[in-house]
């Protein structure tokens, strides 16, 4: 990726954070914070999960309030109460988490407490009409009055964004806008925020997908445990540059790990077909056949709508098949529920984790062992201990950042509680895991921790791994085999040795 974004700005700093420090208990998110927002052009905050990076914000934007410091708007000390206060002024942000309600329509999400009032009463139809443009400009033709919930998860987080432009704000807070998007939809909602900065707009951009981010970066700054690292303007940096100084030292993902034979197959997947449930005659998975041995790791790369998750939601029970057969050493488990195919050791963690994977009243505790509570209630072991101890383990293995189990999952970064859930489908001790995206909003140190607890699963234990990834380096990394999907079938399969751009030439896109 060479694209550089051009500066339209003329340097103006609009809004600023003042030595501003933010605890929690003991926690200290922000250790006194200087953060520029550029007018017109579009600034990066980088960092690891649990850098403080929705901490700072979220008081940029009046959601929460700083222990100390100042914020700055236009040269004049500013202080917002509320979130209201801070829209009054023109700032508006984007969460991490789908602020949504559910079961509302797409028009009324986007409205909800900012309704156009007619001469007798709301005014449905030019809300209806405004929302329908949105939608156009993001180029997701989603009638305004489907219920939230019956949108795919990117199609949910566009209606987030189409909300916090419906504002018109002049500085447009965007946390992880893209985690659930497609590349096509990524890249439009670029053109959007290659006009919103035309016309003057201030963006600050937080994302995990580092190569993506700096497609748009005017600005980088990069936050590491609650303080500033590093700053720059995008002609000075790489993506080196950034990963330095998120981490600090060099890393990398991993090797395939070697030394020990394969097993049997665990995984055998023979002719899945799912039909679309939508217009087109195209199955979403078509007749895709794949076996992954025991001690194998392998990785499926695709373009979203390539059929992968669909795919991965079928083998684990979540989706039925018209046709084909998933088995489990040599078992059939096309029939069985998702429970008992995690019983059987067949599991997914799945790509929707926030409203999949957790149970957002209960502990990091209660969530990390919720899967595996089975094994504590069943036979000798039915001891507080013994999940006391694997909760333990389980939040260090994945590296969860917390004060202990006994935590609310709330007060997790939104990337730790994305580990949080990839540990509470290991800690279930399965024969075959598959995970779909699992690198989405963790930072590269927690990728690179999961991808060597995958493989130490595998060499280990004989673990069998099938994960997917829109990431081509990911696929790169710790794989014996790549899996390559296009249109619901399988488009090529290689071993590691394989070049980026075979496998992205394979998947339908070109290497740029
Ligand atoms: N409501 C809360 N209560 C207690 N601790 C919190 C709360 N919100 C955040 N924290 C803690 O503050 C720190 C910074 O969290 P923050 O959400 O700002 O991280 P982040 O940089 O956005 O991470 P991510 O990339 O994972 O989204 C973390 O250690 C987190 O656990
Ligand atoms: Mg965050």
């Amino acid at each position: 990726m060479t694209r550089h974004s051009p500066i339209h700005a003329d340097d103006t700093v609009v809004l600023s954070a003042l030595n501003v420090a933010k605890s929690y208990g003991n926690v200290q998110a922000l250790k006194g914070v200087n953060f520029d927002v550029h007018k017109g052009s579009v600034t990066t905050l980088f960092g690891e999960n649990g850098a403080g990076k929705s901490t700072l914000m979220k008081i940029l934007s009046g959601v929460i309030q700083p222990t100390s410091g100042d914020i700055i708007l236009d040269g004049q000390p500013v202080h917002f109460s509320r979130a209201s206060d801070a829209t009054a002024r023109g700032i508006s942000i984007i969460h991490q988490e789908l602020s949504l309600a559910p079961n509302m329509n797409v028009r009324d999400n986007i409205f909800m407490g900012r309704e156009i009032m007619g001469a007798t009463g709301v005014d449905y139809a030019e809300e209806a009409r405004q929302t329908a443009a949105l939608m156009a400009e993001l180029e997701e033709e989603i009638d305004p009055l489907t219920p939230v919930e019956d949108l795919r998860l990117g199609q949910q987080q566009l209606v987030e964004i189409a909300r916090a432009l419906s504002v018109k704000s002049r500085i447009l807070i965007m946390d992880e806008p893209t985690s659930a998007l497609s590349a096509s939809e990524v890249e439009v909602l670029f053109k959007v925020i290659r006009d919103l900065k035309a016309r003057g707009v201030s963006i600050v951009y937080i994302s995990h997908h580092l190569e993506e981010a700096l497609q748009i970066t005017d600005h980088a700054v990069v936050l590491r445990d609650g303080e500033m690292t590093a700053r720059a303007p995008r002609a000075e940096i790489d993506l080196e540059w950034i990963v330095r100084s998120m981490v600090g030292d060099n890393f990398d993902l991993g090797t395939p790990p070697t030394g020990y034979d394969l097993g049997a197959p665990a995984l055998t997947i023979r002719d899945l077909t799912l039909p679309d449930t939508g217009h087109t005659l195209r199955n979403v998975v078509d007749g895709v056949s794949l076996e992954v041995r025991a001690g194998e790791i392998v990785c499926i790369y695709g373009l979203m709508g390539a059929g992968r998750t669909e795919m991965l939601e079928t083998a684990a029970g979540r989706l039925t098949p018209t046709s084909g057969s998933v088995m489990l050493d040599g078992q059939d488990m096309i029939g069985l529920t998702i429970a008992q195919r995690i019983d059987r050791g067949l599991v997914l963690v799945p790509e929707d984790r926030q409203r999949d994977g957790l149970v957002q009243t209960m502990s990091v505790g209660q969530n990390l062992s919720l899967a595996s509570i089975g094994a504590f209630t069943r036979g000798l072991f039915t001891s507080k201990s013994d999940e006391k101890e694997l909760i333990d383990r389980s939040i260090r293995e994945v590296t969860v950042k917390t004060d202990g189990g006994d935590a609310p999952i709330g007060s997790l970064s939104g990337g730790n509680q994305q580990k949080v859930v990839i540990g509470k489908m290991l800690a279930t001790n399965p024969r075959v895991v598959m995970l779909d995206e699992p690198s989405r909003g963790i930072d590269i140190g927690a990728k690179a921790e999961v991808f060597s607890l995958l493989a130490k699963g595998a060499r280990d234990k004989g673990l069998a791994v099938l994960f997917s990834t829109s990431e081509v380096n990911e696929c790169l990394s710790i794989a014996h085999r790549i899996i390559v999907m296009r249109r619901g079938r399988i488009s090529a399969e290689f071993d590691h040795t394989v070049t980026k751009e075979q496998i992205m030439a394979a998947s339908g896109e070109a290497a740029d």
